[in-house]
């Protein structure tokens, strides 16, 4: 019996791959490359002594997958991870994120099902509550989207739905990822972004150690305790043992669910920086800007249905999440090197 994770050697994939292993869990990674390196095997692998099963493959490609399921014939179910997913570039390049993580999601569902492996942990996020009107956000929350990558997290989770309707014989469990930062305390592990980040953290941890010179904070005026956007910040190993709890609950029973997965506990921006600079010692230089278009003022999970259904709850707080992200950072400065 193993698990398909596609993704596997992404940032969330990688910390989940770690666990599986750890618990003793067979796993094979179908991976392209399109946003890791192949050095995260050898890190994973490093930290758990044990090296994941590794299938190079698009998940577009149709023909390629299935070859992964054939050769592999102890898959009983997956975690998919893969996907594009920043939400800038998908406002740019939209039928590219279409196509890209639908596709693969259709091929993985259609795969599965002729290979009798009809579970599936999928990697949804928060983004599909669009602008939540109230917060905390429960999962009966109403889904919109205002970007296509988000759209695309939307129709899968539809997607989803439908086969389970059709097919009783599906599992799948939707989780619904607030902000996940930090690394694996290891420092082998983290957030490797593509040129200059999108993301809060990942800038904040490059000015930090000096690879960029200020942190541009997108707006103080919107409805916070401070005036900077409030987000629910989560450690990415809290979120990697979610996956274990969900594969086990995949298990358990047949249907579908979405779950929340996030603390429970907003921050805004500048407490990020506050703490950031505070657990590593380091200045941290920063600048009010502009609104950054599409953001919303608060965003944080109700946590209730995941310890609920999984038996899960994160255990990392932020001084955990800044420390274990400037560990990473000050090791790699450069992210993984690329042989
Ligand atoms: N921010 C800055 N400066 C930056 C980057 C971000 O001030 O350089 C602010 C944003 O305005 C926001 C907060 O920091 O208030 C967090 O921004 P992120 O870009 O880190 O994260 P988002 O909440 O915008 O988006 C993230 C993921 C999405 C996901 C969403 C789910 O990037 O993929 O969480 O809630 F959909």
């Amino acid at each position: 019996m193993s698990i398909l994770v596609t993704g596997g050697t992404g940032f969330i994939g990688s910390h989940t791959v770690v666990q599986m292993l750890q618990a003793g869990m067979d796993v094979v990674i179908a991976d392209n490359f399109s946003n890791s390196k192949p050095c995260v095997l050898d890190r994973i692998e490093q930290i758990t002594g044990k090296r994941p099963a590794f299938e190079l493959c698009d998940l577009c490609d149709k023909d390629a997958l299935e070859q992964v399921f054939k050769k592999h014939p102890g898959i009983t179910g997956s975690i998919h991870f893969a996907g594009l997913k920043a939400v800038g570039e998908s406002v740019r390049m939209p039928v590219e994120y279409y196509r890209n993580n639908l596709n693969s999601t259709m091929n993985l569902i259609t795969l599965s099902e002729k290979y009798n492996a009809k579970r599936i942990v999928f990697s949804s996020s928060a983004t599909v509550y669009g602008k939540p009107k109230s917060v905390p956000i429960r999962e009966d929350f109403e889904r919109s989207c205002t970007n296509p990558y988000g759209e695309t997290k939307l129709i899968i989770e539809y997607l989803l739905e439908d086969v389970v309707r059709a097919d009783p014989e599906w599992s799948a469990v939707v989780l619904r990822y607030f902000n996940p930062i930090g690394a694996h305390p290891s420092g082998l592990i983290g957030e490797d972004p593509k040129g200059i980040p999108n993301n809060l953290l990942p800038y904040v941890s490059k000015v930090a150690n000096g690879k960029l010179p200020y942190v541009h904070v997108f707006g103080n005026d919107y409805a916070t305790h401070d005036g900077t956007g409030v987000r629910d910040y989560i450690h990415v190993v809290d979120l990697a043992d979610a996956h274990l709890h969900a594969v086990r609950y995949a298990e358990s029973r047949k249907g579908i669910d979405f779950i929340n997965l996030g603390t429970g506990t907003g921050y805004s921006v500048l407490d990020i920086i506050d703490a950031y600079s505070r657990v590593s010692g380091k200045k941290i230089p920063y600048q009010i800007e502009a609104r950054r278009p599409g953001d919303i003022d608060e965003c944080y999970a109700c946590p209730d249905k995941a310890l609920k259904v999984l038996g899960w709850k994160a255990r990392f707080n932020l001084d955990d999440m800044c420390r274990d992200s400037d560990n990473w950072q000050s090791k790699n400065p450069d992210g993984y090197p690329e042989k």
